[in-house]
């Protein structure tokens, strides 16, 4: 891969010299040229700025220099042989620098970096580039630097070190943080441990030293998916969520949690049924500790979040089952269909069928209970129906 990186301050880019990009370039990966940009202003004082048409406060970068520039190192025709160079422009108004575009980058046979100053480069530079190169606009967070040279030398080195054949071990590459995931998430990294196994009373985690191999990699999963819950929600796909899907029954611990799912559960059906008095919805903390305690209640935990609960409490011959609740943004995902077999399962033994009360307007959850071989029967109270299923047993 060829780099070249165009600058007013061609010194700032002196640790392309140093170990990474150094190590590229002894292997022959990487060809790494810093041009000064005022090598191609054409004035005495090599002046490479001006003030905004229109005011404003600050200086812009000319388009002549820069135009000069890219006409030497990305002559128009030069891209006719093979793919056209891409040249990336930091700028704080870029789309983001992921991995994922780090990868993309990796694949280019040649990266030409223009770093801005000021308050950036006259935008005709970039539409009349964008004829002979691909122009990337790329910024390296939500921060504004005072020049591109620090976000050239970040890409620079998140890409270099994706180069075929630059890692020794390439394997190294593939559990590391923002590496996209089957199910579409990028995690970040497990906790990491090294010798010795106990240090200032802090021990490894046994599970690292017991050479189980899939208890380890269970571990490490489990902790990357807390991780990124924790740190980064944005980063995990909802199905992740779901493959880690921990059933179990409530414990205090869970009431907050609970009680601020149900709220926000119970909210859609209020507006799927105007009028009707929901409890689920006025209740205190208070009274879900208090039926928490009493019925049978499990709730479904992922990644350290309580995303799905469900209860149900013998009456009559029936086990009455209620509050099946699954958090807005996983519903449709099969959680509670799956709560509810596990709320079914866990009847006792004199019971002989499951009943359940939902509003009459909550036509999508009659669509799921039908589905899971629920029937109508009757309606106990205006706006309220009864659904029951016989329990068949052996
Ligand atoms: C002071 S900044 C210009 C900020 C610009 N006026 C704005 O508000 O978008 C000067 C130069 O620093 C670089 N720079 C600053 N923040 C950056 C970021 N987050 N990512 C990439 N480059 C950045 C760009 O090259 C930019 O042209």
């Amino acid at each position: 891969m060829r780099i070249d990186v165009v600058t007013i301050f061609p010194d700032y880019l002196a640790p392309l010299e140093l170990s990474l990009a150094g190590k590229a370039r002894d292997k022959g990966l990487l060809d790494v040229r810093v041009h000064d940009l005022r090598q191609w202003a054409t004035d005495r004082h090599h002046t490479v700025d001006d003030t905004p048409y229109g005011g404003g406060a600050g200086m812009v970068m000319k388009p002549e220099p820069w135009g000069a520039a890219f006409d030497e190192l990305i002559p128009t025709g030069s891209t006719d042989e093979g793919t056209p160079p891409t040249v990336v422009v930091t700028t704080p108004s870029g789309v983001p620098f992921t991995q994922a575009l780090a990868r993309e980058l990796a694949g280019r046979e040649r990266l030409v970096f223009a770093c801005g100053r000021y308050e950036g480069i006259d935008q005709r530079v970039l539409d009349d580039t964008r004829g002979r190169a691909e122009v990337l606009e790329v910024s390296i967070g939500d921060y504004v630097l005072n020049g591109g040279e620090v976000a050239a030398l970040a890409i620079t080195e998140a890409v270099v070190r994706l180069l075929p054949g630059f890692m020794g071990n390439p394997e190294s590459l593939t559990e590391e943080s923002h590496t996209l995931s089957d199910s579409g998430s990028s995690l970040l990294e497990y906790p990491v441990f090294t010798k010795p196994a106990s240090w200032r009373g802090h021990d490894v985690p046994p599970v690292l030293l017991s050479g189980d191999h899939g208890a380890i990699s269970a571990w490490r999963r489990e902790q990357a998916v807390r991780r990124t819950a924790e740190r980064r929600p944005d980063l995990v796909h909802p199905a992740v969520l779901l493959d880690d899907v921990e059933v179990r029954l409530v414990r205090p611990s869970d009431a907050g949690e609970l009680f601020t799912l149900q709220r926000a559960c119970w909210v859609q059906e209020q507006q799927d049924n105007p009028g009707v008095v929901i409890p689920a919805l006025t209740e205190s903390l208070g009274d879900v500790v208090a039926w928490a305690a009493q019925a049978t209640v499990l709730v479904a935990r992922s990644a350290g979040r309580l995303v799905g609960a469900v209860r149900a409490s013998p009456r009559g011959d029936a086990w009455d089952i209620g509050r099946l609740m699954v958090a807005p943004d996983l519903q449709g995902r099969g959680l509670g269909r799956m709560l509810l077999e596990r709320i079914e399962a866990a009847a006792p033994p004199e019971a002989t069928s499951y009943e359940l009360f939902t509003g009459a307007g909550s036509l999508r959850n009659q669509k799921m209970y039908k589905k899971a071989g629920y029937r109508l029967a009757g309606s106990p109270e205006p706006g309220v129906v009864r659904l029951t299923k016989a329990r068949i047993t052996g």
